[in-house]
């Protein structure tokens, strides 16, 4: 008989530190005023601890930053895109791969190449900056997630999965006028929710009968890989590599953002199959982005990405990411916190509209509640309901399916004591939330308005 502990500890000893700081309730008070009452734009060194976003934000390891050192800055046909591309294609296997500096770089070059007014692109759920992207060259960004995954408390396997009828019935409406589909995996804007093998091969033969390419946003490609080795029959004995493998397989191209499942501070990619569309897409990436051998990115950031993309499909690795989310979604579960069930890939989902059913959709009860988690507790997340969603292109309002407030895990960088002080932090807010009131916007730009608004109390104050 041999030792089974069923403690994940982290995977790795921590080798530098980066202290954080505690603040006091009045010092967040006043961080809070002259930050507009936006997250987004207080300084970090006044966060504890920084849930904002898991993109960029992970530790990279000694073996990246080693890499590193290794890194040929020449300006055409380093040895760092080399060794970039060979790690893209042993994941991918797209015959194209062109770097940018993050995802919405790759987002841009792609429908800034192949889509046109009037255009329609369906997919799961478009990420904030795909569906500002796609609105940007006068396409529609159509979200058609399947039924259960806009259903915030349901159990599912695979609630990121995109809803099949409805994507046939577009692809069919719309003959000549859907340029690609995609699927986001895992689903970040849906909670964060994995999407089954079974989808992504469905929804690629559905594509390729329609002859319409068929992309995957592949953020986080291994975290989907390792929801479906855990929960899809058949898919046990795989390694995340092969799973992975498999997934992109379907698929004629991705956009990616490094910055998640690549494991570094910056970068992302396109990659694609079709030469034509490809070409065009380097012209692009010529004009705004640079040479497509670094595509804005140092020869030392391509290093770094072939390396994370190799550490990131390691069994060890994913079974602690997905565990450490999993751990506080237990912490709250317990004790009757509404979340996205069951917990995703990267972070928590507190279901906003469920938590605060006094604080009506145009009062933003996910953006207040954001706001409360880091008034008590120094704990910055970041609102994903009306205030991301709610303005449309046509300038009008309409209500968020959803109001959720994302507390996103940056890989690799906390550890379980501050899960469990979050954990904390959580259930002293849960507390208090019949006393939380609404906010309201006091200035916004037309576009991506959450980044940069200017918000305050809609009743004179946060608590009551
Ligand atoms: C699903 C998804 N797509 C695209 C992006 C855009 O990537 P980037 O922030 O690197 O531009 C993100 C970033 O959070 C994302 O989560």
């Amino acid at each position: 008989m041999s030792f089974h502990p069923r403690t994940v500890i982290e995977p790795f000893r921590i080798k530098t530190v980066e202290p954080i700081r505690h603040t006091s309730r009045e010092e967040r008070e006043a961080a809070l005023e002259a930050a507009g009452y936006n997250l987004f734009l207080l300084k970090a060194e006044d966060v504890l601890i920084d849930l904002l976003t898991d993109s960029g934000t992970g530790a990279m390891s000694s073996a990246q930053w080693g890499g590193m050192l290794q890194g040929d800055e020449s300006y055409a046909g380093a040895k760092s895109f080399f060794r970039f591309e060979a790690a893209v294609k042993e994941i991918t296997g797209f015959k194209h791969v062109i770097p940018t500096h993050q995802g919405r770089a790759a987002e841009r070059i792609l429908f800034g190449s192949a889509l046109k007014e009037g255009d329609v692109v369906p997919n799961n759920t478009h990420f904030d900056t795909t569906r500002a992207n796609v609105e940007f060259r006068g396409a529609t960004a159509l979200d058609i997630p399947i039924a259960e995954g806009r259903v915030p408390g349901l159990i599912h396997p695979f609630k990121g999965n995109i809803d099949l009828p409805a994507l046939e019935r577009n692809l069919s409406e719309n003959p000549g006028r859907v340029p690609l589909a995609m699927i986001t995996v895992t689903n970040n804007s849906g909670g964060g929710q994995p999407v089954s093998m079974a989808n992504i091969r469905a929804a690629s033969e559905l594509c390729r009968r329609h002859g319409v390419p068929f992309f995957l946003d592949a953020c986080r490609f291994a975290e989907n890989a390792w929801f479906i080795k855990l929960r899809e029959p058949g898919y046990a004995g795989k390694t995340p590599l092969q799973i992975a493998q498999e997934m992109f397989s379907y698929a004629d191209g991705c956009t990616m953002s490094a910055k998640k499942d690549g494991l570094a501070n910056i970068g992302g990619f396109l990659a694609l199959n079709d030469d034509d569309l490809a070409g065009r897409c380097k012209n692009l990436l010529i004009l705004t982005e640079g040479f497509p051998t670094y595509g804005g990115l140092a020869g030392y950031d391509l290093e770094a990405i072939a390396v994370g993309l190799h550490e990131v499909v390691d069994e060890d690795y994913l079974r602690y990411r997905i565990r450490s989310v999993e751990y506080l979604g237990e912490k709250l579960t317990a004790c009757d916190v509404p979340i996205v069930q069951p917990t995703g890939g990267h972070a928590i989902y507190i279901d906003a509209k469920a938590m605060l059913p006094h604080i009506p959709q145009s009062e933003y009860p996910a953006w207040a509640l954001s706001l409360v988690l880091y008034l008590e507790g120094g704990v910055r997340s970041v609102e994903i309901g009306s205030v991301m969603f709610g303005r449309q292109p046509d300038g009008s309002e309409k209500p968020s399916a959803m109001e959720l407030v994302r507390l996103a895990f940056p890989r690799r960088v906390y550890t379980q004591s501050h899960v469990d002080y979050l954990a904390e932090v959580l259930l002293y807010v849960n507390g208090l939330k019949e006393r939380i009131r609404g906010v309201r916007i006091v200035d916004a730009p037309p576009a991506l308005r959450h980044f940069s608004a200017r918000m305050a109390p809609a009743h004179g104050e946060l608590i009551a």
